[in-house]
């Protein structure tokens, strides 16, 4: 314990789980460490559900970096402890208390969460609740896998309690870059110009005297599986690449293209695949999350370095990054998700942003969020922050679902999050539709051409057709723009 708590002062403050659940009350905000299902807290909030199970009115807002595991945010949903949540989320049973109208889910930026905690625009943060590999003879705190928001709530709240997890290696130690930028008016360029930069210290310096609880876990995250490259994302991928050989053959990418953000999902898997097997060399990964591809792409090569903000690996990932720990210090960092999301860091850098849609309409805009307009599926994560500010923006999507009774290509998007003007590309295991410069009108043509499913493209060119005489800009005939999602609804296929 003296190699994990060194702060000699603190270690008085070590206690049960269960006594630090009981400084948690009901209408306390609380904001965890975790970002994937890794580095989020897990002693702490079971003894909390224990605790209150038999308490009706017990509610508390949870933040966290974005999704968490099972033993966060699924035990809070399934006990119904959770009055607000904030910023994303992947858990099955968080996604139906939010559906279901029992938690009020406020789906943000991530780029803009950090700073708009400190801002003071969600009031305050009562106790921050972080997940940590160490705390230093300083009292500072370093934390495990993820990083995600843990400064800013460590930062913003009135009191800390810390999850030191020996399960997790203390050589993580250094594997972070903590870095808070100064808010407005005083706020300096961030002094991030090259990917691979350190800007910041590899803790999170705390007032240590803020620490008020230490719990002691060994308690293990949520395994992490990944879904199997299939036809269709293999298809993508070869479409993908094949556009990035183009880019760079007319001079409009470098050999070694520009850093790589990449969304998560079975197609950005098979995106990354790709790339494994293509000719490119040498390539920067900054986005969010370093997957078991990643570390096969840094492991032969073909990736440089890898920025991100939370290692979402397999147990066998883990296994694999422990092992060559010292190997991969050199090649990943782990930044704070104001840090890893920021618009002025991706401006600067040039980011080829990879993310992927739920649906598309013929003229651009994507719906990364919502089914049929109205069901949450995760949140609009990192998406937005990558995708109006990357040097190029790229969404990715099968062009059907649920056995081709769906078309991801539509008339009208039922939600947008991402618009027409920032979306350059769109690619489906059809084609890829180029939008850059193109009139809506040719970006519809272009889209139902190269991007929708043979078995929708005749229903979408009638479409197009008959409203292209109802306005010479962007054509839509409103009575019939949502009608393929009504009809989805009602017969269970836009067929
Ligand atoms: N209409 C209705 N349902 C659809 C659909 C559509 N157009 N397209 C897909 N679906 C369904 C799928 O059938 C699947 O349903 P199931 O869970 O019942 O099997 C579900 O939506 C998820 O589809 P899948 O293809 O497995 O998605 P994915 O794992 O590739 O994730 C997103 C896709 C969009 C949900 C995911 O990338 C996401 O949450 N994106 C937003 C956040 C983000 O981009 N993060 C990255 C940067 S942080």
């Amino acid at each position: 314990m003296e190699e994990r708590v060194k702060c000699t002062s603190l270690r008085s403050r070590i206690k049960s789980a269960k006594e630090a659940a009981s400084m948690i009350k009901t209408g306390m905000t609380v904001g965890t460490s975790g970002f994937t299902p890794t580095g989020y807290p897990k002693a702490v909030p079971e003894a909390l559900v224990e605790m209150v199970r038999d308490d009706d009115d017990f509610r508390i807002n949870l933040y966290t970096g974005a999704s968490v595991g099972q033993g966060l945010d699924g035990i809070m949903a399934e006990a119904g402890i959770i009055n607000k949540r904030m910023p994303y989320q992947t858990n099955n049973s968080m996604r139906k208390a939010l559906n279901s109208g029992d938690v009020h889910y406020t789906d943000i930026h991530l780029s803009h969460f950090a700073q708009q905690i400190r801002y003071g625009f969600y009031g305050k943060v009562d106790i921050a609740l972080i997940e940590a590999a160490q705390i230093t003879e300083e009292g500072y705190i370093v934390p495990t896998t993820s990083v995600g928001a843990s400064p800013v709530f460590c930062s913003e709240a009135e009191q800390i309690i810390v999850e030191i997890n020996t399960g997790k290696p203390l050589d993580l130690c250094g594997i972070h870059d903590i870095y808070q930028p100064e808010d407005p008016p005083n706020r300096k360029p961030i002094p991030l110009v090259n990917p691979v930069d350190r800007i910041g210290k590899p803790y999170i310096e705390v007032e240590p005297d803020k620490i008020k609880a230490i719990v002691i876990t060994d308690q293990e995250d949520d395994p992490i599986g990944f879904a199997p490259v299939d036809e269709n994302s293999s298809k993508i991928a070869r479409n993908l690449i094949g556009f990035f050989e183009k880019e760079v053959e007319e001079g409009r990418l470098p050999h070694n293209l520009l850093p790589l953000q990449s969304g998560v999902g079975s197609v950005a898997n098979a995106v990354l695949k790709g790339i494994s097997d293509s000719e490119f060399k040498d390539l920067v990964f900054y986005s969010e999350v370093i997957q078991d591809n990643v570390l096969d792409l840094l492991d032969e090569g073909t990736f440089r370095f890898a920025s991100g903000t939370s290692l979402t690996l397999s147990p066998d990932g883990f296994k694999r990054f422990y092992q060559k720990l010292e190997e991969y210090r050199e090649k990943v960092l782990l930044r704070p998700m104001e840090i890893s999301n920021n618009p002025e860091i991706i401006r600067r850098i040039g980011s080829i942003a990879m993310n992927t849609a739920i649906e598309a309409d013929i003229f651009g805009n994507v719906n990364s969020t919502h089914i049929m307009g109205s069901k949450m599926m995760n949140g609009i994560g990192g998406s937005g922050d990558f995708t109006r500010a990357g040097y190029l923006s790229i969404f990715t999507t099968p062009s059907i679902a649920k056995n081709g009774d769906i078309s991801a290509i539509v008339p009208m998007v039922s939600h947008v999050d991402h618009t027409e003007h920032d979306v350059n590309v769109i690619v489906t295991e059809q084609g890829l539709a180029d939008l850059r410069g193109l009139s809506p009108i040719q970006r519809a043509e272009t889209i139902i051409k190269n991007c929708a499913h043979p078995d929708y493209k005749e229903l979408l060119n009638n479409y197009l057709k008959n409203i292209q005489n109802e306005a010479p800009h962007t054509p839509h005939q409103m009575s019939r723009a949502l009608s393929w999602h009504e009809k989805f609804v009602n017969t269970k296929s836009m067929r």
